[in-house]
């Protein structure tokens, strides 16, 4: 057994290096770094808490390290980049049901009210995250349909579980007991609320849900932490409560949405979006080349379609061959391209694009009109401009990058099929645009053999 200021060191240790690796996250240069130091702390935390209370023995902490090593091994190597939102989904709900159990067991100790309220926020904010990660991973792995379900008495079902909870809730503290039947009723209601609360929400705003039910898994595992006592859970619990809703806020602010309207409005469900008509102008790689070649400004907008096609490789000797032919390269990053934040910035990494490359989307939005050529590859909601003119369309407010308004814009394809939002996208009818049919890969690679011969 340790001493408890031994034990407090080193959660403080661990404390520091969740700090220092969230703030390095915040760069593709450090992220790295920055996840193997909050690794590391996290590794701190676990077994100087189950060496310290004499919870296990420390061989048995090593064959559930290594248990756990292969999981997150194999599920770091078989899961596809473009299924992480899911798979975070998933991550979150078993969150939510760790700090659920945790507060579960602490009635087991001592019965004190103090007890009793923290063990009823985690079995309540632990419960929803449960039930609502799940739903969440349904709807994105199109499991039980992506749509938004909203129907009438929707909000007067909900205030009747929140009443029903609150009153449970004090019932409850006023006569804690792991064998309650209120406890049981509170886990109920609070597994039929998670339920609820994502219902109403689909499409497009579902980041956003997995975002914030991060955040809840962070506030249930503080509450947890309250419950048993125990502060680098309290400590880690804040971190992920506070880091999930400061996400939830940039993506809230990425759509131009508030969050009450990304949570109650039901995405989709009442889409009144006008039908878009007009001349698709098609053109092959070596056309795209030759304009290609006569450009001195490029700008890649990649999006959910770079990832499918696995393009980014060869994206990025398309640039290297611009650039050596003395044009500007820049790649313009949407906060929401793809499937999951900073989705397009991983790939880009990994492709090895220099940072300096990338512009955020005000920047170039500000200088698109200079642009020779914006090449979209995979990317439809992002650059779809009903958003900016069309009032009945669903994603209407939705900053994006404007690529409308470069000289040339090339759309990489495969067909006119709608992106995530399931809108039509004006865009593809647009005088400069070209359309360049074909997985994305496939077409940059037409390209690149055009520049080499
Ligand atoms: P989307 O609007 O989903 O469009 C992707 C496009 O890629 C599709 O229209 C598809 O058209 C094309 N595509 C698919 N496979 C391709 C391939 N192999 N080669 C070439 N093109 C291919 O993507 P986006 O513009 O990146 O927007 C992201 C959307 O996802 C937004 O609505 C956003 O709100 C939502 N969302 C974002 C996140 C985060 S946090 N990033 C998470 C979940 C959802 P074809 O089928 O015709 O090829």
């Amino acid at each position: 057994m340790m001493d408890s200021v031994a034990v407090n060191l080193a959660y403080i240790v661990a404390a520091a290096l969740f700090v220092f690796g969230l703030k390095m996250l915040g760069s593709p240069a450090t992220a790295r770094r920055g996840n193997a130091l909050s690794a590391a702390g996290m590794l701190i935390a676990v077994v100087v808490t189950l060496l310290s209370k004499g919870i296990l023995e420390w061989h048995w902490i090593a064959v559930a390290m290594l248990v756990g090593a292969v999981i997150g091994a194999l599920a770091a190597r078989l899961v596809a980049m473009t299924s992480m939102p899911e798979m975070v989904a998933l991550f979150n709900g078993t969150g939510g049901a760790a700090s659920l159990l945790v507060g579960w067991a602490a009635l087991y100790g001592d019965g004190s009210t103090f007890t009793a309220i923290t063990v009823t926020l985690s079995v309540l904010i632990g419960g929803v995250t449960l039930s609502g990660s799940i739903l969440a991973w349904g709807k994105l792995s199109e499991a039980f349909g992506s749509r938004a379900v909203v129907f009438g008495a929707q909000r007067f079902v909900n205030g009747l579980i929140l009443v029903g909870l609150l009153a449970a809730g004090v019932l409850f503290v006023m006569q804690p007991a792991p064998d309650s039947p209120v406890f049981f009723v509170i886990l109920g209601l609070a597994l039929l609320l998670g339920v609820m609360a994502v219902l109403p929400i689909g499409g497009a705003d579902m980041p956003v849900v997995i975002s914030l039910l991060n955040s809840y898994s962070g506030l249930a595992a503080c509450a947890a932490g309250f419950a048993i006592n125990n502060n680098i859970l309290i400590v880690s619990g804040s971190l992920v409560g506070a880091a999930g809703i400061i996400l939830t806020n940039i993506m809230c602010k990425a759509m131009n949405r508030s969050l009450a309207n990304v949570l109650f409005s039901g995405f989709g469900a009442v889409a009144t979006a006008s039908k878009v008509e007009g001349e698709v102008k098609p053109i092959n790689a070596e056309d795209a080349y030759l304009i290609l070649e006569a450009a001195s400004s490029v700008t890649f907008v990649p999006g959910y379609g770079m990832a499918v096609a696995q393009a980014q490789h060869a994206v990025h000797e398309l640039g290297e061959l611009l650039e050596g032919n003395g044009c500007e390269v820049t790649f313009a990053i949407h906060p929401v391209a793809g499937r999951m934040p900073g989705h397009m910035n991983v790939l880009l990494a990994e492709a090895s694009v220099p940072y300096d490359q990338l512009v955020e989307m005000e920047d170039i939005n500000r200088r698109m009109e200079t642009v020779d050529v914006a090449v979209v590859i995979g990317a439809n909601d992002v650059v779809n401009p009903a958003a900016r003119q069309d009032e009945g369309s669903p994603i209407y407010g939705m900053p994006i990058i404007n690529v409308d308004h470069a000289r040339t814009v090339f759309v990489l394809k495969r067909s006119m099929a709608s992106g995530f939002a399931g809108v039509d996208n004006p865009l593809f009818f647009g005088d400069n645009t070209r359309m360049l049919f074909g997985d994305a890969k496939a077409s940059i690679m037409g390209m690149v053999a055009q520049f080499k011969d």
